[in-house]
């Protein structure tokens, strides 16, 4: 089968790299791609937003399944656009993309159907929310931006000022274009995300992980894309696994087929481990960059038979198998980001020996010369914000951190930029 994945970044190579050990697939096609995807992938200079040209990129080299990964064009509703002109996809169809697509309808969403989230208001109007948050008066309060922003829609504002320049620039100044916002309380607990598979009827969770979303050592700086996770959470305990199960993951897939949003494709869900139980901080409708990265090495299952259990509705016959291990993700990423950085420094150490428990997954990369291979001879240059992600398995987290850092050591490029605390938290907590 020729398969085509939409998408460029770390968890767009670590999604062909699952598919490159499928013996079914003939050809696999990605776009844009990156440096690391076009080792194994052919890669095709098409914008992952273009939906016109991706569905002639899917004519061309006649696609038989075509893998949505990234928010936008899922927002956008790439896979509409592929199903009318007959293409089978994996992914979910706009209708059900308004999951991420607009937090004030999750939020909504979440209310009508009592999942347990934080507590929140819609606004349009700046002074409305300022006077609601002055009449509140409980700080941290976080503002969220309704639609797409690139990962820079939440502020958890501490004080009345920072809030008042967040509400401000989001619904004032509009820095994000013409929208509402939602003001929620701020929740508090471990972090952790799960990514689903589920065919809108069936859902099948894949192993836990947690996100080290701030870009310094010890939670501090500006929020990024995610800087390193590990896998399993330690936090999810199989007892919060059930309850989140019931609580969350199951009346999350029923409520949606029952508003008319029937979600197939891989949902994820970002929870807050709260006192007060389970919470949803966030959905995606996709899965999480560098979240994939760890989890989707673990996964034993053939993805391609994954992908057509969910298009053709039939996930229940499925027994979906991860192997009973652990992995940890570093990314290391251009000095700056998630500022300001320059691009087109050199890669050194990319053809260094990993083991075979070891993967650098590219992200930002390009070649410098596109007919020398991403790992013979590090022709690699630095092409985005994060660079590289490095994932160890191992058979403790301790294990599977530690391998992921040797392997760090070994690789280079100027400015360089990585956390050094990846994982060490969480173990510090649950030794606690
Ligand atoms: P999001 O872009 O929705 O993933 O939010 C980015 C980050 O903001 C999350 O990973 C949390 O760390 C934080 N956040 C979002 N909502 C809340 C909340 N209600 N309480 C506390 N932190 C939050
Ligand atoms: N790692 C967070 C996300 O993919 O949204």
């Amino acid at each position: 089968m020729k398969v085509l994945v939409v998408g460029g970044g770390g968890r767009e190579h670590a999604v062909c790299a699952a598919l490159c050990k499928s013996p079914r697939v003939s050809e696999l096609h990605a776009a844009p791609g990156n440096g690391g995807i076009s080792s194994i992938a052919q890669i095709h200079d098409v914008s992952a937003t273009d939906i016109c040209g991706m569905v002639k990129l899917a004519e061309q080299i006649k696609a038989d399944y075509v893998f949505v990964t990234p928010d936008d064009p899922l927002i956008m509703g790439m896979v509409d656009a592929l199903e009318a002109k007959g293409f089978k996809t994996f992914g979910p169809s706009k209708n059900a993309a308004l999951i991420e697509g607009s937090k004030a309808f999750a939020k909504a969403f979440m209310e009508q159907h009592n999942i347990p989230t934080a507590r929140h208001k819609t606004f349009s109007c700046a002074d409305d929310a300022l006077n609601y948050i002055e009449s509140e008066n409980v700080f941290p309060v976080v503002i969220k931006y309704d639609g797409p922003a690139l990962g820079k829609g939440v502020v958890v504002a501490a004080d009345l000022a920072q809030a008042k320049a967040a509400v401000n620039s989001m619904l004032v100044d509009k820095k994000f274009g013409d929208s509402i916002i939602v003001v929620e309380e701020c929740l508090s607990g471990p972090e952790v995300t799960v990514l689903a598979f589920t065919d809108g009827k069936t859902v099948k969770p894949m192993p836990s992980s947690t996100d080290h979303k701030r870009a310094f050592d010890h939670d501090e700086g500006p929020n990024t894309g995610g800087m390193g996770v590990i896998s399993p959470s330690p936090f999810y305990t199989p007892e919060m696994a059930d309850c989140v199960m019931r609580d969350i993951i199951k009346p999350t897939i029923e409520g949606l087929r029952a508003v008319g949003r029937k979600f197939k494709g891989c949902l994820y869900f970002g929870l807050m481990l709260t006192d007060e139980g389970p919470k949803v901080i966030e959905y995606n409708c996709r899965f999480g960059d560098p979240e994939t990265q760890t989890v989707l090495p673990l996964l034993e299952t053939d993805l391609l038979d994954i992908m057509e259990a969910v298009h053709e509705e039939r996930l229940h016959e499925l027994d979906i198998v991860f192997k009973d291990s652990c992995a940890a993700c570093v990314v290391m990423a251009s000095g700056g980001y998630p500022g300001a950085y320059e691009v087109g420094f050199p890669i050194s150490g990319l053809d260094e020996d990993f083991g075979v428990s070891t993967t650098v997954y590219h992200a930002g990369t390009k070649l410098e010369n596109a007919t020398q291979s991403a790992t013979g001879g590090s022709p690699a240059v630095t092409g985005g914000g994060r660079v590289l992600g490095i994932t160890a398995i191992g058979d403790s987290l301790p294990c599977a951190i530690k391998a992921a850092y040797q392997a760090v050591g070994k690789i280079s490029f100027k400015n360089s930029h990585y956390r050094k605390d990846i994982g060490e938290k969480a173990l510090l907590c649950v030794k606690h």
